[in-house]
């Protein structure tokens, strides 16, 4: 039996893929796809500064893409098909642009450094946005300063953050990003995994007495989080036995004021944010209260201050400067176009090392859909798979996939001109490989050439086709500034995506099913009857991990 979803009519308001741009653009497209790079690069000596822009600190050279200056132009005309800047500006000036869940989308308030108004159902929203801020700062200089203390009276050393999603991923990727600027007391751990194991691994190496939990959960239902916290307070009462205490080392960060008293923290340990800011959105809000205790609110605010420079540069710059439009068009291109179905992150710095995790969310959460923003099913490719890791440990795992292997894989490479270790030798080995890998990706190795570089033999496997794009990202050093710019930039981008492919990147009903039936299946794996409700297969493994469990 087939699977049908219901496809209502939106006739009236056709996705840009579409419309006839989509035709031009096929049509360019088969007089492109077989025209190499070190072709258009030879036709176009000033291919770099015609294809790199920078905004701030951060530089992009777009220029080792499949595209010329009339494929650029075919774009943004797609992304004026779309509205993209109509809906740019509905996402700014808080309309409920994600239509499943009536919500604004608003972590550009979260970041509005200038201040200027925010309305959402006719109130300003940036009054309580700097009041969060101002309670997280004043807290984090409490356990900063030592002023805080453990029940009893030792100042906090470490501090855990329980949460999954987005109230994991974005403030750890930022907390791991930004070492360099830690309190030298203060660690931070981030416990995510519902498995035991990462709870009581971590756990294991921690002092109740200065240790601070840190619930993270924009619901405060999410199964996964309250059971770490409730294990967490379980440990902590073991060692502190009064509840009294937990005041002290409980803190609470959600947009659910009664689950959070429930839960036994008090109310004024409580850090609220808003619906209006998705979770995988959510480090620049109270979320991101691990980031402020590591490395304090003025590199916090830096770090905001960063994403609101992103945030004018991409509600102001016209298209063909314009930053995450450029992404965002540069990967429909391979998507739509070219049929890539992957986009690699890669970036060469350790801190940075969990960012291709982070955007994993933030873009297959957000884009990761197969039916448009009008509930009708969607007939083109949306978004893309996002993998990678730290750039130089790929070059010796999955690399020579990109370099040899049949798919098309689109690659982002990211790097910091500065070092922050201060180790210029190993840095110049750093970027001497990934402007090699750049290079290499873009123009390959001909058989003449190999034969000339006195490879021996010189026969097909050592030929590289090359033809691979790629986009450099450089920023001037990895800062909190910067990185704010780095993290709005990728943002903004899957919004962009999400405008042309038809979307909602706001909701993820996609993640609702599976936590539904394991709602239904937990009570299963404990019931005295041989369990016949489900397929063939999820009874069978119901039943033999029932049976091998007993044994
Ligand atoms: O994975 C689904 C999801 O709802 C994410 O969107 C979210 O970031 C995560 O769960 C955690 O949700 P919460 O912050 O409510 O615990």
């Amino acid at each position: 039996m087939p699977i049908t979803t219901e496809t209502p009519s939106n006739a009236d308001q056709l996705p840009a893929l579409h419309q006839p741009i989509h035709k031009a653009l096929q049509h360019h497209y088969q007089t492109l796809c077989d025209v190499h790079l070190r072709e258009l690069f030879a036709a176009e000596p000033q291919r770099f500064e015609h294809f790199s822009l920078q905004v701030d600190d951060l530089l992009l050279d777009y220029s080792k893409n499949r595209i010329t200056k009339e494929t650029l132009q075919l774009l943004i005309q797609l992304a004026e098909t779309a509205d993209v800047a109509g809906w740019r500006e509905r996402m700014f000036q808080g309309e409920k642009i994600n239509n499943t869940e009536q919500r604004a989308v608003l972590h550009t308030a979260l970041r509005n450094r200038s201040n200027t108004p925010v309305m959402v159902d006719g109130e300003n929203v940036m009054p309580a946005v700097n009041a969060v801020i101002e309670q997280m700062s004043a807290f984090a200089e409490r356990v900063r300063s030592g002023t805080w203390t453990g029940y009893t009276g030792k100042p906090i050393v470490d501090v855990v953050n329980v949460g999954i999603g987005g109230s994991d991923l974005g403030p750890h990727m930022v907390y791991q990003a930004l070492k360099a600027y830690r309190h030298p007391r203060l660690q931070m751990h981030y416990v995510s995994n519902v498995d035991g194991a990462h709870i009581v691994e971590k756990l294991e190496s921690l002092d109740p007495e200065t240790t601070l939990f840190i619930v993270a959960s924009k619901t405060f239902t999410t199964q996964e989080t309250m059971t770490n916290a409730h294990h967490a307070r379980h440990w902590f009462l073991q060692h502190a036995e009064d509840d009294t205490h937990i005041a002290k080392h409980f803190v609470a960060v959600s947009t659910n004021r009664e689950a959070v008293i429930g839960f036994g923290i008090d109310p004024d340990n409580m850090f609220g944010f808003w619906d209006w800011v998705g979770g995988r959105y959510s480090l620049w809000s109270a979320i991101g209260l691990s980031i402020v205790l590591a490395v304090g609110a003025d590199n916090f605010t830096a770090l905001l201050g960063g994403a609101h420079t992103m945030d004018q540069h991409f509600r102001e710059a016209p298209f063909e400067r314009n930053m995450p439009v450029i992404l965002a068009l540069l990967g429909v291109w391979y998507s739509n176009f070219f049929g890539a179905e992957s986009q690699a992150v890669l970036p060469y710095d350790h801190y940075l090392r969990s960012l291709p995790l982070y955007l994993q969310q933030a873009d297959m959460e957000s884009n990761g859909k197969s039916v448009d923003r009008n509930g009708c099913n969607v007939d083109y490719a949306t978004g893309p798979i996002i993998w990678g890791t730290s750039g130089i440990n790929g070059q010796h795992a999955f690399y020579q996939l990109i370099h040899q292997g049949t798919r098309l894989i689109p690659a982002d490479f990211i790097i910091s001109v500065t070092p922050p270790t201060g180790l210029h030798e190993q840095h110049d080995i750093l970027m001497a490989n990934f402007l090699a890998q750049t290079e290499a990706l873009m123009r390959g190795r001909t058989l003449e050439e190999t034969r000339d570089s006195g490879v021996a033999p010189p026969h097909a496997p050592k030929v590289f086709a090359g033809n691979h794009p790629s986009n450099a990202l450089l920023l001037k050093a990895l800062t909190p500034h910067s990185l704010g710019l780095l993290i709005a930039l990728y943002e903004h981008k899957i919004f962009v995506q999400g405008i042309i492919w038809n979307l909602n990147s706001y909701d993820q009903w996609g993640v609702e099913l599976g936590k539904q039936l394991a709602k239904c299946i937990q009570p299963e794996l404990n019931a005295a009857e041989t369990i016949t409700t489900h397929d063939a297969s999820t009874n069978g493994l119901i039943n033999y991990y029932r049976q091998q469990r007993a044994q």
